[in-house]
């Protein structure tokens, strides 16, 4: 069937998060003319995507230089598209260890520092930090004792806001004529429909949680870690896990002087931003290996809660470790309640890499695009480039996004710490 050459074919993506709403985006401006986008949330931004926050880092650290030359194209977009640019705030990267961390996490703190270092891109944005003073020197707002802080700062790297940024690439998807079909009864997503065909199954479409059908040429599966719900077949290759969230609500006053620090991330304690500009609160996230939540699937696999009511806690850990880095370096704020306590699920894959890729005997028919592995907000301005590339080759050239099927291996994820799963964890009593 040969198509108008200014026709492309209907395309049906599932979930409007990150990587939903970068594909739209993309593959409309590219002269895809008949994109159907389904999400089970009410609104965009979705409630459920991971990206449904204050903030996300941007940065172009990464212990394999692939991701860091894609970082720096992507940083490009963030700070000159108009689309991107207003919702990125090149606040600079402090990452460093304190006295307390252990050996293992500062030989990561080396790794990111070594792999910009030799970028030419960093010449003169980069310094080593190590002790109270330089810290101080650096952001004279932290007031307290900051003991034996050490690591680097990168002036080349800050945070967007990834809640604005997520609704205004949906605007801008709206404007080039995307369908959006939102909420429990037409975008939740129930199933998938297949027909067969001589080579393998075509998925021709889905049905939403109300009966809703909805057909097109290429179906783009983009749930984070929901994705398992509809192709089982993905098995452990893709691990649901979270991390808590938690902000702290300053006053304007209070808010003004800690306005443009750097996104600080004391590695073996926790992470925070500069106070969101709009409601004044101070975010963190204490990032350890995660957790996991296999009790809740029956199936072996880790997989979100489905309710957000279920996901309103965080570990007491995340507390210990968020109120520990307060003392140090804020203490004027250390008995401030923890306030929007909530899990923030991902979809962890075994070597940190994304999944970009055909699910394997549906005749290239169903693509799926999942496993960012707690990197892919800052990849949101050239994700869509991705897909398009895949769309494009009919297969996957890079191996790193590859279905890996049954080779999946343990061992190369970048994160330290070890997961945890929920159901044995002690929540905070906030
Ligand atoms: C605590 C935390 C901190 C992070 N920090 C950073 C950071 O600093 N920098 C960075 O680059 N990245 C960061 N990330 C990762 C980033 O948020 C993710 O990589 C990105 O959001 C992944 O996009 P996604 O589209 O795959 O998933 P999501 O953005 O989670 O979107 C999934 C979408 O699928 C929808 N959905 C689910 N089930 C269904 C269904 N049945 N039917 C219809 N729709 C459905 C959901 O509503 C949602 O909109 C962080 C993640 C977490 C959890
Ligand atoms: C997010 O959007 C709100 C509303 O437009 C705006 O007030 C705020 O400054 C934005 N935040 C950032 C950090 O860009």
């Amino acid at each position: 069937m040969a198509l108008e050459s200014n026709e492309r074919e209907s395309v049906l993506i599932l979930g409007a998060g990150c990587f939903g709403l970068a594909t739209a985006y993309h593959l409309a401006s590219k002269g895809y003319s008949q994109i159907t986008v389904l999400d089970k949330a009410d609104e965009i931004p979705s409630h459920f995507s991971a990206g449904f926050d204050l903030n996300k880092v941007v940065r172009a650290e990464y212990p394999d230089p692939f991701y860091t030359s894609l970082s720096l194209k992507a940083i490009e977009k963030w700070r000159n598209d108009p689309l991107y640019a207003p919702h990125y705030h090149e606040t600079g990267f402090l990452n460093v260890v304190s006295d307390a961390a252990n050996q293992q996490t500062r030989d990561t703190i080396e790794n990111y520092f070594a792999s910009i270092q030799k970028q030419p891109a960093f010449d003169g944005q980069i310094q080593r930090v190590s002790g109270h003073a330089e810290v101080k020197k650096i952001v004279p707002a932290f007031q307290g004792l900051i003991n034996g802080w050490s690591g680097y700062w990168n002036k080349m790297a800050g945070y967007c806001h990834s809640a604005n940024a997520s609704a205004a690439v949906y605007c801008a998807c709206v404007n080039l004529g995307v369908k959006f079909q939102l909420g429990k009864q037409d975008g939740e997503v129930e199933s998938l429909l297949y027909a067969s065909a001589r080579v393998g199954t075509t998925c021709v479409g889905a049905r939403s949680r109300g009966g809703r059908i909805y057909l097109a040429d290429k179906i783009i599966l983009a749930m984070g870690p929901d994705v398992a719900n509809l192709i089982p077949q993905i098995g452990k290759q893709v691990t649901g896990r979270c991390w808590g969230v938690v902000h702290i609500q300053l006053s304007p006053e209070e808010a003004a002087t800690l306005r443009n620090i750097p996104v600080t991330n004391v590695r073996d304690m926790a992470f925070f931003f500069e106070p969101d500009r709009e409601t004044n609160k101070l975010k963190f996230c204490h990032m350890g290996g995660a957790f996991t939540n296999y009790a809740y699937s029956k199936d072996g696999l880790s997989l979100p809660f489905t309710e957000l009511s279920e996901s309103q806690f965080v570990p007491a850990e995340d507390e210990f470790y968020i109120r520990k880095l307060l003392k140090e370096v804020l203490p004027q704020f250390a008995d401030r309640p923890l306030i929007d306590a909530h899990l923030c699920w991902f979809a962890d894959t075994d070597d940190s890499n994304y999944i970009i890729d055909y699910v394997p005997e549906t005749g290239s028919s169903l693509v799926v695009l999942s496993g960012d592995s707690g990197h892919g907000f800052k990849m949101l301005p050239i994700f869509g480039e991705f897909v398009q590339a895949l769309l494009d080759n009919g297969d996957q050239s890079e191996t790193r996004w590859q279905w890996k099927g049954s080779q999946v291996k343990t061992g190369s994820a970048w994160r330290s710490g070890t997961s945890q799963e929920l159901a044995g964890v002690t929540r905070a009593k906030l």
